[in-house]
């Protein structure tokens, strides 16, 4: 579609936005670069690249519309098990794309966050992360929480740990407990938006306790052509559902 129609589209959608309804939290699984880069012939790196371009313009639009929180699932535990180049590719691709943005980030008073098992990432990048953590806490605008060697079963493993650690008993175990045990506790809330691009339809592992009753929004879009239109047409799916968390219809329009 001409630059011109999709603006003009976005226009339009966004005129059907309820701006008092914008998920507080979305998580994005960004899928789909390695069969966006083989459609253009491209080995599988350069479809990461791409991805990474997309994500400055889907974090610069969320700001905008008031979302306070994207997190991102950019590397799972899992992911380690790709091809060496791939995996050192994003590794490499993750500090280096986090440092050129940081500027950029911070005039539009980004917050950024990791959120994964830091144990295992490589010492240089988790480094540069950490560097870059630390100079944008300041902001107040959105959070982007880059999730990365993340996996929600690992996160809930590391928050049984942590709270077996701190000596509670059994009695003590509490859901509240084991939210204030995992990763990014005191910054991250629960997930009321979980997308996922490129077709597959799971959720992967990705913030299981956070998103135990987030909406779910599934796209063909391959995660290089998700702009702006697919992220309201994702919002505007979220504001047609009705969310009763566990209680009936009635109940909730009360
Ligand atoms: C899944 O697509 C994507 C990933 C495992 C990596 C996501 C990383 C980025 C978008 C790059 C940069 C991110 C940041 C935050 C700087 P896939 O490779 O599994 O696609 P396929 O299923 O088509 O093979």
């Amino acid at each position: 579609m001409a630059e011109q129609s999709r603006d003009e589209l976005l226009k339009k959608l966004m005129a059907e936005v309820d701006p008092k309804n914008i998920p507080a939290h979305i998580a994005i699984i960004m899928d789909g670069n390695g069969r966006w880069a083989k459609k253009k012939g491209q080995p599988r790196v350069f479809g990461h690249h791409e991805g990474a371009r997309r994500v400055k313009n889907i974090v610069r639009f969320c700001n905008d519309i008031g979302v306070k929180h994207l997190s991102l699932y950019a590397f799972s535990i899992e992911n380690w098990l790709r091809p060496s180049l791939e995996v050192s590719t994003l590794m490499r691709l993750f500090s280096t794309y986090i440092i050129k943005e940081r500027d950029g980030l911070d005039a539009e008073n980004v917050r950024f966050e990791f959120c994964g098992r830091r144990e295992s990432m490589p010492p240089k990048v988790m480094e540069e992360l950490d560097r870059i953590v630390a100079s944008l806490k300041h902001n107040t605008g959105l959070v982007l929480t880059v999730c990365i060697n993340y996996g929600g079963r690992a996160e809930i493993v590391d928050a049984v740990k942590s709270i077996i650690s701190k000596g509670y008993k059994p009695e003590d175990i509490t859901e509240e407990l084991i939210s204030q045990n995992l990763y990014c506790a005191d910054i991250l809330p629960d997930v009321d938006l979980m997308i996922r691009t490129s077709g597959e339809m799971r959720t992967s592992n990705f913030h299981i306790w956070r998103g135990a009753y987030s909406e779910l929004y599934f796209t063909p879009a391959l995660w290089p052509e998700f702009d702006s239109v697919e992220m309201v047409k994702a919002i505007l799916a979220y504001q047609n559902r009705e969310r009763r968390f566990g209680m009936t219809s009635e109940q909730v329009q009360e």
